[in-house]
């Protein structure tokens, strides 16, 4: 180890003596010195010489300049389950992802294993920021090159949002506003929209079109249709190429396994119907409770449009390829096809081969009887088209992930 402090005596032996009013330094202790001075000029230029032949003196990060055939994408919410989802395929496509998030509710755990599998310098990085801090978000955007946003980073519990509505217009709408406004201060000209089908809230027709009336009913759909608003608005008098992508209800896990679902337990209660399962299955609950067997469907049970993340994350890929400047596009990602709560519970049965006590009650308000996509528009504008429909895979694949992972992320436990 280098030391660049002096110790007291050397400090009082090399002092110049004062003689007769003059400053007389004895020529020994001045060629000490002299020789130390050049030690030290030598060990600095080594320094400097070190520094520049460090890959990282010279040569700013990758991440912070745009590099011919290579396209940068800001990932939010990339710790998150979809956003870790669309960051793999984003690696495995060849694209340089960096992800933004505040591990609020992702996995750091999640983000390692992108990592572990692209450790290659330029590939991903990760950086640990709020998006409601918009001096660092600002700072975040001046030091990276990015040609692209994935905005994927939100809270996004429906019964959550009706207990803290002010956190999610904040977290939602008010964050997206932050986002917007450094991509338009910096440059960036294309950005994928996460949105949600929460966003119209109880229509009287189905399928869902994307000119269905949006009249969303709690403030989850609410912030993400005010932050969709303030992009199309934007969007109007800008270049950039927007995409909107409102997904129905998003389930399964990455087929090789290596990514899931892992949401913190504390929300298991605002939780979504594949959790649920997977929770009673494991037995972390007594069973399932399904709200409503009286509803004007065949089954007498909700019906929803369950889209695996796989096709979800393909959708975005297509979106990002298709994006053009000056123009925007929004599309429901759903499959077309709804299916009931009881056939769902069925594939989850059959998926984890658990015994699953399942209580029926009565309706829960604001339910609506079923909800699901009419996915033509996305067919023919971005040859886009759901191929994971079938649940029990979905949710088997899911499971595997599940079972393997008994503590989500975090260390596992027997
Ligand atoms: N999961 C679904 O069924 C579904 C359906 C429709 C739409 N969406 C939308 O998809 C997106 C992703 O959802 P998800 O299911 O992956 O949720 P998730 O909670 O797993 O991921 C969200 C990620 O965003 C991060 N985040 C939240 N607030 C942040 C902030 N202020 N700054 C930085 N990071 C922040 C969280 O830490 C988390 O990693 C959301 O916008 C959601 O509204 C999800």
């Amino acid at each position: 180890m280098l030391s660049f402090g002096r110790n007291r005596s050397q400090a009082r032996s090399n002092r110049s003596m004062s003689l007769g009013g003059m400053d007389y330094v004895d020529p020994k202790r001045k060629s000490n010195v002299a020789s130390k001075l050049i030690l030290a000029a030598c060990l600095t230029a080594l320094c400097i010489l070190m520094l520049k032949q460090s890959p990282s003196f010279n040569t700013p990060s990758v991440f912070t300049v745009r590099e011919e055939g290579v396209t940068h994408v800001l990932v939010t919410g990339g710790a998150g389950y979809i956003g870790s989802h669309a960051s793999l395929r984003l690696l495995k496509d060849s694209y340089r992802v960096t992800i933004v998030d505040n591990l609020s509710r992702g996995n750091i755990g999640a983000v390692k294993v992108l990592q572990e599998l692209f450790p290659e310098p330029g590939r991903l990085q990760f950086i640990y920021a709020d998006l409601g801090d918009s001096k660092a978000v600002n700072r975040i955007f001046s030091e990276n090159a990015f040609d692209a946003v994935m905005h994927f980073a939100a809270v996004a519990y429906v019964g959550e949002s009706t207990m803290e509505p002010l956190r999610y217009y904040h977290n939602i709408t008010s964050n997206t506003l932050v986002v917007l406004e450094a991509m338009a201060a910096h440059g960036v000209k294309t950005l994928i929209y996460s949105s949600t089908c929460a966003t119209y809230g109880e229509p009287e027709k189905m399928p869902i079109t994307e000119i269905t009336p949006q009249v969303p009913i709690n403030p989850y759909g609410k912030a993400k249709k005010m932050a969709e608003d303030m992009i199309l608005d934007f969007s109007r008098n800008s270049d950039m190429a927007i995409m909107v992508l409102r997904y129905f209800n998003v389930i399964g896990s990455e087929p090789e396994g290596r990514l899931g679902e892992a949401p913190r337990p504390e929300l298991r209660e605002h939780g979504r119907i594949s959790g649920a399962c997977f929770d009673a299955a494991r037995g972390i609950t007594t069973g399932l409770k399904v709200k409503g067997t009286d509803y004007s469907t065949p089954d007498g049970t909700c019906i929803r449009d369950y889209i695996d993340v796989t096709d979800l994350v393909d959708a975005h890929v297509k979106a990002l390829q298709k994006a053009q400047p000056k123009k925007v596009g929004i599309y429901n990602v759903g499959t077309g096809k709804g299916k009931s709560v009881k056939e769902f519970v069925e594939a989850c049965k059959k998926a984890t081969g658990a015994k699953i006590k399942v209580e029926f009650l009565p309706r829960r308000p604001g339910d609506y009887a079923e909800v699901y996509s009419d996915p033509t528009k996305i067919k023919l504008e971005l040859n886009w088209t759901a191929q994971h429909t079938d649940l029990e895979e979905s949710l088997s694949i899911a499971w595997r992930w599940q079972k393997s992972h008994i503590n989500g992320y975090g260390s596992p436990s027997s």
